[in-house]
């Protein structure tokens, strides 16, 4: 049997991407002819039955983060995508917007329909031009065709959606960046509380959900939320789109149903990885971004559920799985890393803007046998729990995520690194 599913991506590839007659022809708009005859209450209801946690990596339950911007009595509201997508590795929302934009731009419009929103952005990442283009022609079209602008569906509902293009900076897909980038300002992270439902765009009270996130509120409100619970895990509906990379025979996105499919699945199931390229041994699994943790082959059992992977120590967070094989230093690759996280700390706060750099020149001395002793292990230790604890934003918390669990999988091989000149620590 099959381990993929096509909720989300099903179409992609098959009809004109920007053409409304023929999204039309495969379901498409049903949802939002749906939604438009139901109040925002119950269209809330069903994405909360839906248990869909949010696919940009944080995991948030959309369910609980709409329901509160519905108690907000404060308007204009508005509603923001995010497709910054600059999480190395993350390859998924490109696919979404490039092969199926209408699906996003339809569940755009239902979230600005739930909360009778003022507009839409979709804040995209600087380098995606051609997705910009694709993305204006089809709100064009849908436009046309009276599934945005004024009084769509004859409801009296208007409703517009912008496209805005970020400048490739790492930060600005944290979501209150986002917001100051799009207002123009410098892209960096603002103080919360208030959250951004309260406070958010231009100060009102905002939506910010992910592409897959808000592409999957379709298929929500089109089979209802239990049904969509069913497909997934009982802990989070539907399916995760998963961008596989590094040395597995097969790369690309894959869409696989949550809670259905193992580590193992993934890397090697020939309608998935396929198996390490070369005829290579795997050495280790970096998921989720760089940010994220990293696993060894111990753990290829683990259930592919937000669930399953918090218990082992992982997370899904974006959808990446980058596969190494056993060629690859884990020092050299967590240099690697550490010197994206270096590039793109903003600088507004020191634990993240000091400690990744001498996270980095420790990392350096690591990577020279018998250049680093014990002591230089301890300093590491006291670095990362420093900036885990007091940096501003997720950037800075969650650097040294991949170091910490590498600690745990491969510390025979850091160990041996390291000059032995006191007590082990
Ligand atoms: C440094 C940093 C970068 C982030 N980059 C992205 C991104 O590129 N795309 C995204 O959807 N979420 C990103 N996030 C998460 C967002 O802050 C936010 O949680 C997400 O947009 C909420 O949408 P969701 O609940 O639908 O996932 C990032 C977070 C941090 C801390
Ligand atoms: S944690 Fe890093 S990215 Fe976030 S505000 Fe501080 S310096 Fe900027």
């Amino acid at each position: 049997m099959s381990k993929l599913n096509n909720l989300v991506s099903g179409g992609a590839g098959a009809i004109d991407p920007v053409s409304v007659a023929e999204y039309v022809q495969t379901g498409g708009f049903d949802a939002l002819k749906k939604a438009a005859a139901m109040t925002g209450e119950a269209i809330i209801a069903e994405v909360k039955k839906a248990k869909l946690l949010g696919r940009g990596g944080a995991a948030y339950p959309a369910g609980n983060k709409w329901e509160h911007l519905l108690h907000i009595p404060e308007t204009p509201k508005y509603i923001v995508c995010n497709a910054d997508e600059g999480e190395p590795g993350t390859f998924k929302d490109r696919l979404i917007m490039d092969k199926l934009p209408l699906k996003l731009i339809e569940g755009i419009v239902i979230a600005g329909f739930t909360f009778r929103a003022q507009a839409g952005y979709i804040y995209v990442r600087g380098e995606y031009r051609k997705i910009q283009k694709r993305l204006l022609a089809a709100i064009e079209n849908a436009r046309s065709a009276g599934f945005l602008g004024g009084n769509i569906l004859g409801t009296g509902f208007d409703f517009d959606i912008h496209v805005i293009s970020g400048a490739g900076a790492y930060v600005c897909g944290e979501n209150s960046a986002l917001l100051n980038s799009t207002e123009g300002k410098v892209g960096r992270p603002r103080i919360k509380p208030p959250h951004l439902a309260e406070v958010g765009l231009f100060l009102k009270p905002t939506l910010v959900n992910n592409v897959e996130s808000l592409a999957s509120i379709p298929a929500i409100i089109g089979m209802g939320g239990d049904e969509f619970l069913n497909i997934g895990h009982p802990d989070s509906g539907g399916t995760k789109l998963i961008c596989l990379s590094g040395h597995v025979q097969n790369r690309g996105v894959f869409e696989i149903p949550l809670g259905k499919v193992t580590l193992r699945d993934i890397i090697f199931d020939s309608d998935l990885g396929g198996g390490i390229a070369g005829g290579k041994k795997l050495k280790f699994f970096h998921l989720g971004g760089q940010s994220g943790p990293i696993g060894g082959p111990d753990l290829l059992d683990t259930v592919y559920s937000y669930t399953d992977l918090k218990k082992a120590g992982l997370s899904v967070g974006s959808g990446v799985v980058v596969v190494m094989d056993e060629t690859v230093s884990v020092i050299e690759y967590l240099q690697c890393v550490s010197e994206f996280f270096v590039h793109e700390s903003c600088g507004k706060c020191i634990p993240c803007r000091e400690g990744n750099r001498q996270l980095l020149k420790l990392l350096r001395r690591l990577s020279v046998p018998n250049a680093a002793g014990c002591g230089d292990l301890e300093t590491l230790r006291r670095l990362i729990r420093t900036m885990s604890d007091a940096s501003f934003c997720g950037l800075g918390q969650t650097a040294a995520a991949a170091l910490n669990s590498a600690w745990k999988h491969f510390k025979a091989e850091i160990e041996a690194h390291i000059r032995n000149d006191h007590e082990p620590v």
